[in-house]
């Protein structure tokens, strides 16, 4: 059996890491506040929005929420966003994802000031993390790197294989494992013979949204799995990407679903609140 990656506990370190950091700025009059934007009612939001302000509540960051119906005009958030660029005590602004269609998605992110961007999705952020520069991280690709550093798991010089290519988790993964000195490989639909590349892998990173896609065969004997989906089986238990039961027996270590990078993304967008303190100070975030 392999070694569970405990994204959960991880996740509470870091958020303590976090809680003692904010008590600290506050003894200096530093107060943080994170603007939090939803926009229409989809459930899965509104279970993530709670949490988020949530862990704020637990850290000590100030949220302020933003509940406008699913019938806003594009212009009117886009009002909301140019006020909090300009509101001094709003140090992040997020808007929660996905919007309504008749919003434009794209056009949203890029009016969030680069220098609130704590989500990490902004071009500039993005641009930042490519070249090297210090920037907001994506924060569910920071969560994995930070289970991985924190479970001891070394990245430099190795094969490191990602399924998926979105720009939330498998694009600014491989900059991040780049930025470690991991050789990187992207896979997604398009690829051919996934299972051969799949089982080059010494860390594998899966995040194609499809239910118990990677399988025992897809796997080397020892590889670290990374399981970044988040499903419901047929007896509607939460499961991942990857089909644990068999995986587990031939991985050396491997994330659950649930527990394992879930936790990582909130802790790692608290971590990005926190940044905009010291950005503010010295231009420069510190590393956790
Ligand atoms: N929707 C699903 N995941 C995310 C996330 O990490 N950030 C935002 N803003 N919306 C999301």
């Amino acid at each position: 059996m392999a070694q569970l990656i405990d994204g959960k506990r991880i996740s509470q370190e870091i958020k303590d890491e976090l809680k003692e950091k904010v008590e600290k700025l506050k003894q200096e009059g530093k107060r943080i506040c994170l603007a939090v934007i939803q926009v229409g009612e989809d459930p899965a939001s509104c279970v993530y929005v709670r949490n988020k302000k949530k862990a704020c509540a637990y850290i000590g960051i100030d949220s302020e929420s933003y509940e406008l119906p699913g019938n806003t005009s594009e212009e009117e958030l886009l009002a909301l966003i140019e006020k909090l660029n300009h509101a001094g005590h709003v140090k992040g602004i997020l808007v929660q994802l996905p919007l309504p269609e008749h919003m434009d998605a794209d056009k949203v992110i890029r009016a969030i000031s680069p220098d609130k961007d704590v989500d990490g999705f902004h071009p500039v952020s993005v641009g930042r993390l490519w070249i090297g520069e210090t920037g907001f991280l994506s924060c569910t690709p920071a969560g994995i790197i930070q289970l991985l550093k924190r479970s001891h798991i070394s990245i430099e010089g190795k094969e490191c294989v990602i399924v998926g290519r979105s720009n939330i988790v498998g694009k600014p993964m491989a900059a991040l494992l780049l930025r470690e000195h991991a050789t990187v490989t992207v896979a997604h639909s398009h690829t051919r013979n996934l299972s051969e590349i799949t089982r080059r892998a010494d860390i594998l990173i899966v995040a194609v949204g499809k239910r118990r896609f990677i399988g025992t065969d897809d796997v080397k004997d020892g590889a670290v799995v990374i399981d970044v989906g988040m499903h419901r089986d047929e007896e509607n238990r939460l499961c991942g990407d990857v089909d644990f039961e068999t995986v587990s027996q031939k991985a050396s270590a491997i994330t659950p679903v649930p527990g394992g990078v879930g936790p990582m993304t909130i802790a790692m967008l608290m971590n990005n609140c926190v940044e905009t303190v010291y950005r503010e100070s010295n231009g420069k975030p510190k590393d956790i």
